[in-house]
C-alpha cells in the first residue's frame, strides 16, 4: 500500500518529492522518507511519522540534487520504526531503492544474500538494493541490474531505484502494483499516481506489468524484461490538481462529503451507447457476478437489488477478497462486474485475472482513470468524482450507486428517465446535506462515549446498514455492526443493553413496517433508537429526516445523515478521518 514517487530534472527535486508525497499520503502514513542524488553522491533522510512530522523533523526538502525517490509507508513487513522505514539502501550506500508492494519470496532471498552483506531492517524491501547491488559488481548498469533483480523477485512491487554511479537518472519496475510516469518538459516523474505530479504534467504513461523504465530529465525510455524497447506515447489525464486540495474544508472527508451533488451529476456523464451496451451484457450473460470490497462491495450489494427489482435480472454478490475461491465456477458465460475506486485494489484485480483467464468477460466501474483494473476490463465505466483523498469512501459510493442506477435503468429502456430523476436527487441530496449537517455535531457529542453501534435496515437499505456501520468503524473507531434488520433477533439482540445505540434505517417504503417491528424489539431491551427515515415515529430517541423519494432511490439519501454522523464523532472525539489508523485509501496488498 505505501506511496512512492521520483523526480528527475533541472529543478531541486527534494521539494517536488515531498509535496507529491504529501499527496500520496493517503497510502499509508506510518513513516516516510527521500534520497536524492547531488553530484554523484547520494543523500537520505526518513523517519517515523507522518510525513509533516518527519518533515518537521529533518528538513527532507533540504536535499539537495536534482533527483531524489521518496516513500511514505504502511507497514507490512517489519515494526514501524526508522530502519524499516523507506528509502533502503546497499551496504556501500550508493544505491537507494523505494518500494511498493510485498516481496514474497524475501525469506530465501535474504538468507542468500546475507552471507555478502548485512541487513539493517526487518523488512522485505530490503532484499532489493542488495540484489541489485550483486548484480551491479558483476558489470551490469543500473538498468540491467533492476531487470536481473526483479526476475528474482517474487509477488508484488513497484519499486524506483538510483545509484551514485548514474546521476541524473532513475530505474522503475512493476508486478502489481500500480506506477505512471509523467511527462514534464525538461523533467520527468514516475509514481503510485497521476495526483501526486499532476500539479507539474498531466502527460502520462501507465507502466505495464513487467516493464522496466528509465527516466532522465524529459527521457523516458521504456523496455521490456528481455531488453527490448517498447515504444508508448504519453496519454492526457484529466483531472485537475485543485480536486486533490482541500479547498476550505477541515478535512477531505468532509469536502468529499459535501461534494456529493456535483459527484452524483459527475456520473451522470456517459456514453450512452457504452452504458445501453453493458446493460444488454447484464440482460443477456447467463450469470451476472459482482465483486468489490468495503465500501465498493456495498455499492455492489445495492446494485444487486437493482438489477434484481428495477431489471428483473438475478445476479450474486462475491466479496472481493474470497472472489477467486470461485473461480472454479467463472466460465465463459459470467459476466463480473467489478467495482473499485481506486482500481488498484489487490483482492479485486486477482479475481478479475482469474475470471478473465477463465473466459469471463470483465466489466468495471471505477474512479481511477488508466488504473490496473480499467485496464483489465472489456468495458469500464467511470465514476467521474474527481479524486477522492479521504480513507472513508464517500463520494466514490454515491458515484458507484449511481452508475448501477444508470445500468438498471438502461435494463428496462428507461435510461434518459433514470437519468432526470438522478439529476433532481442531485439536488435533494444538497437540502439532506444541509439539514443534516446542521443536527450532525450535536448528536454526535451525545453519543461520542458510545462504544458499540447496531444499524439495522432491509431489502434494499440493509447494504446502507453495513457501508454506515462501516464508515464508524474505520474512522470513529467504535464496533459498528450493520445486518439485515430481520437477523437482530437470529443472536445479536443479546447485545442490546439499556441505552446501546440502535440506527435504523426505515424509509416509507416496502421495508417500513418490518423494520419497525425489529425497532419495537429493540425498544424493548433498551436501545437507544436513532431512526432514519421521512417519516417521525414515537419509537425514535433521535430522527435523522432524510427527502421521501421514489423507493429504489432511498439508498442514495439515508446513507447521507450517516455519513455525516461517522465524519462528526470522529471529530468529536478528536480523531483524523482522513487519515484513520492502521488502513490506507487504496489497498494494493492481499
Ligand atoms: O478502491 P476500492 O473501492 O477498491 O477500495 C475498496 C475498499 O478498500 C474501500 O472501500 C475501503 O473499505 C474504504 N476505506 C471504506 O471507506
Amino acid at each position: 500500500m505505501c506511496g512512492i514517487i521520483g523526480y528527475c530534472g533541472e529543478k531541486s527535486a527534494a521539494p517536488i518529492v515531498l509535496e507529491g508525497l504529501k499527496r500520496l499520503e493517503y497510502r499509508g502514513y506510518d513513516s516516510a522518507g527521500i534520497a536524492s542524488l547531488c553530484d554523484g553522491r547520494l543523500l537520505m533522510k526518513k523517519d517515523v511519522g507522518k510525513i509533516d512530522e518527519v518533515n518537521q523533523k529533518h528538513n527532507l526538502g533540504s536535499l539537495l540534487g536534482n533527483t531524489a525517490i521518496g516513500h511514505t509507508r504502511w507497514a507490512t513487513h517489519g515494526g514501524v520504526t526508522q530502519d524499516n522505514a523507506h528509502p533502503h539502501c546497499d551496504c556501500k550506500r550508493e544505491i537507494f531503492v523505494v518500494h511498493n508492494g510485498i516481496i514474497e519470496n524475501h525469506q530465501p532471498l535474504r538468507h542468500r544474500l546475507e552471507r555478502k552483506y548485512s541487513f539493517v531492517s526487518e523488512t522485505d524491501s530490503e532484499v532489493i538494493p542488495h540484489l541489485i547491488r550483486e548484480f551491479m559488481d558483476m558489470g551490469s548498469s543500473l538498468e540491467q541490474a533492476v531487470c536481473q533483480a526483479v526476475k528474482e523477485l517474487r509477488g508484488s512491487y513497484a519499486i524506483l531505484a538510483i545509484s551514485a554511479s548514474e546521476p541524473q537518472k532513475i530505474v522503475a519496475a512493476r508486478k502489481d502494483s500500480p506506477l505512471v510516469v509523467g511527462i514534464g518538459s525538461g523533467e520527468s516523474f514516475v509514481a503510485s499516481d497521476v495526483l501526486s505530479f499532476l500539479k507539474h504534467t498531466n502527460r502520462v504513461i501507465f507502466v505495464e506489468d513487467g516493464e522496466i523504465v528509465s527516466l532522465n530529465n524529459d527521457k523516458v525510455t521504456i523496455h521490456d524484461g528481455e531488453g527490448r524497447q517498447i515504444p508508448r506515447e504519453p496519454q492526457k489525464v484529466d483531472w485537475k490538481w485543485s480536486g486533490a486540495t482541500k479547498q476550505g474544508y477541515e478535512f477531505f472527508m468532509r469536502k468529499e462529503i459535501m461534494e456529493q451533488p456535483w459527484a452524483m451529476r459527475c456520473a451522470l456523464m456517459q456514453d450512452r451507447g457504452l452504458i445501453m451496451e453493458a446493460a444488454m451484457d447484464i440482460l443477456r450473460t447467463r450469470q451476472v457476478v459482482l465483486t468489490g470490497c468495503g465500501t465498493s462491495r456495498h455499492a455492489a450489494l445495492i446494485g444487486r437489488y437493482l438489477f434484481s427489482k428495477v431489471g428483473g435480472k438475478f445476479s450474486d454478490v462475491i466479496m472481493g477478497s474470497e472472489f477467486h475461491h470461485f473461480s472454479d465456477s467463472i466460465h465463459k458465460d459470467t459476466l463480473v462486474i467489478a467495482v473499485s475506486q481506486s482500481g488498484e485494489t489487490a483482492d479485486i484485480l486477482e479475481g478479475v485475472k482469474k475470471a478473465k483467464a477463465n473466459g469471463a468477460t470483465i466489466l468495471s466501474i471505477v474512479n481511477v482513470v488508466g488504473s490496473s483494473l480499467a485496464r483489465l476490463s472489456d468495458k469500464v465505466v467511470y465514476l467521474n468524482c474527481g479524486p477522492e483523498i479521504g480513507v472513508a469512501a464517500t463520494k466514490s459510493f454515491v458515484s458507484e450507486l449511481v452508475i448501477f442506477y444508470l445500468l438498471a435503468f438502461a435494463m428496462i429502456n428507461q435510461l434518459r428517465e433514470g437519468m432526470r430523476a438522478i439529476k433532481s436527487l442531485s439536488l435533494l441530496t444538497r437540502k439532506n446535506l444541509n439539514h443534516n449537517g446542521a443536527i450532525s455535531p450535536e448528536l454526535a457529542q451525545g453519543l461520542k462515549g458510545k462504544n458499540d453501534f447496531y444499524y439495522i435496515a432491509r431489502g434494499i437499505n440493509f447494504a446502507t446498514a453495513m457501508e454506515a456501520a462501516l464508515k464508524a468503524k474505520e474512522i470513529a473507531y467504535v464496533h459498528a455492526e450493520g445486518m439485515p434488520a430481520g437477523e437482530l433477533k437470529h443472536g445479536t439482540l443479546a447485545l442490546i443493553e439499556q441505552k446501546t445505540p440502535v440506527i435504523a434505517i426505515c424509509p416509507a417504503d416496502y421495508t417500513f413496517e418490518e423494520t419497525m417491528s425489529n425497532v419495537a424489539e429493540a425498544k424493548a431491551r433498551g436501545a437507544f433508537i436513532i431512526g432514519v427515515s421521512d417519516r417521525n415515529e414515537e419509537s425514535f430517541d433521535e430522527w435523522l429526516k432524510i427527502p421521501t423519494v421514489e423507493e429504489v432511490f432511498y439508498p442514495l439519501v439515508s446513507i447521507v445523515p450517516l455519513q455525516l454522523l461517522a465524519y462528526d464523532l470522529a471529530v468529536a472525539k478528536g480523531l483524523d478521518p482522513d487519515k484513520p489508523r492502521n488502513l490506507a485509501k487504496s489497498v494494493t496488498v492481499k
